[in-house]
């Protein structure tokens, strides 16, 4: 099985997909934007060949493919913005897979949308828009709070939650370089996702996490040390409408065999509300974390779903697992990390890993990364010491930079 894996290197944790693919026995061709001497080992242990050349640029990306001189199997691609181009180099090789008008169904927010609507399920108020007068006459007929973001996003970057008319006048002033807009009703209450890998459209894996608090908060406030909190139990009565929604979202969206990442709202009333999707997996470590759950390898599984169509990990779900990612106080470099030895002499058997940046390192800009200064991963089998580890390292470690 020939596999041309579009990203194999970026983000991190492509670095670990491409292992699974070789793992499962497909020979793995990648492209990506960097030197060949920029891979790493386990990425250039892996590739049977490999490809310089700008994924932004489709045919540059084509002619790339194409001089490899094999015929491919499977095209695949897990990061975001790329999901579409996969799609598209597999309709002009003829090659099994996701449609680009699939693909695309799961990147255009608005689309996207229409699509669950169509399917009976409850997504928020919502409308497309290129202008200005748009957005104001969107935001009258849908009623503040709404939000305002833009249609192919990631990473909660230009989203805005605007209270009033005047409070969507400064996010019309800071969106003014996004061409086209979502704006949505703004659904108030606990944020979820559901992740899942699927061989043609049946989940054969599937995992909730629960955010502490909800992305735009964390994104929105530095001193927030953000929590991703993947649960043990997702078939417990309490997510049983975020699965179902979800299972209602694959169906709608047409999916096929891969990796997907759901957001959806939970209201304080129960009801729930579809967020967003990606054909993709997520990022920011959750993939690890679901790992860590279960002690799984689902880089690997995903390999063996999207290039043998099966599934082979026995998921026995042990653990609770909080990712808490760390901001540190002040500018510049890492100087020292307070709490850390007295959290880890307390609570060291739990953490599954502890990737703080050290002394001398430079400051992340929080902003543009969800990882931010570091973190840590802690794992209970009940929830309630969970989240007792995890708020305390978020209270009690601290990070200081000068
Ligand atoms: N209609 C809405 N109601 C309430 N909150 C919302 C709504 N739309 C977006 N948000 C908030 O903004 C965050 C970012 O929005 P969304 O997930 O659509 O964009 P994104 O940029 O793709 O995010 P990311 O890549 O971080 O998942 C959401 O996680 C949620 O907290
Ligand atoms: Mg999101």
């Amino acid at each position: 099985m020939n596999v041309l894996f579009l990203a194999p290197n970026y983000p991190p944790e492509m670095v670990d997909f491409t292992r699974g693919l070789a793992d499962v026995g497909a020979r793995v061709y990648g492209i990506a934007d960097g030197p060949v001497g920029q891979l790493g080992p386990t990425v250039q242990n892996a590739l049977a060949g490999y490809r310089q050349a700008k994924l932004y640029d489709r045919d540059a990306t084509l002619q790339a493919a194409r001089s490899f001189g094999v015929r491919f199997d499977r095209v695949e691609c897990l990061w975001e913005p790329f999901v579409e181009l996969a799609a598209d180099l597999r309709e002009v090789f003829g090659i099994p897979g996701m449609s680009l008008d699939c693909a695309r169904g799961f990147r255009d927010k608005e689309l996207m949308k229409q699509r669950v609507e169509a399917a009976g399920l409850r997504v928020p108020h919502h409308a497309r828009a290129h202008t200005a007068d748009e957005v104001r006459a969107h935001a009258e007929r849908i009623g503040y709070p709404i939000i305002v973001k833009p249609i192919a996003g990631a990473g909660s970057a230009d989203t805005f939650r605007c209270n009033s008319r005047q409070e969507l006048e400064v996010a019309l002033g800071k969106t003014q370089h996004v061409r086209e807009v979502s704006v949505e009703e703004f659904v108030d209450g606990e944020e979820y996702t559901f992740d899942t890998i699927c061989v043609d459209g049946r989940p054969v894996f599937h995992n909730v996490a629960w955010y502490r608090p909800r992305p735009l908060q964390a994104r929105s406030n530095e001193w927030i040390s953000p929590q991703v909190v993947v649960l043990r139990n997702p078939d417990q009565p309490e997510l049983r409408g975020g699965i179902e929604l979800g299972l209602g979202v694959l169906r709608a969206l047409g999916m096929g065999t891969g990796f997907t990442h759901m957001e959806w709202y939970k209201k304080a009333n129960g009801e729930v509300v579809f967020g967003e999707i990606g054909a993709r997996s997520a990022g920011g470590h959750l993939v690890d974390q679901m790992n860590y759950s279960s002690d799984v390898d689902l880089f690997r599984e995903w390999a063996r779903a999207v290039v043998w169509k099966s599934f082979e990990a026995t998921v026995t779900r042990k653990y609770n697992v909080a990712i808490i990612f760390k901001r540190a106080l002040g500018q510049g470099r890492i100087r020292r990390i307070e709490g850390l030895e007295a959290y880890m002499a307390k609570y060291g058997k739990y953490v599954a890993t502890e990737q703080l940046l050290r002394p001398g390192t430079r400051r992340r800009d929080w902003k543009q990364t969800l990882v931010s200064d570091g973190f840590v991963v802690v794992r209970h089998p009940e929830l309630a010491p969970t989240l007792e580890m995890a708020d305390e390292f978020g209270e009690n470690v601290r990070l200081y930079a000068e």
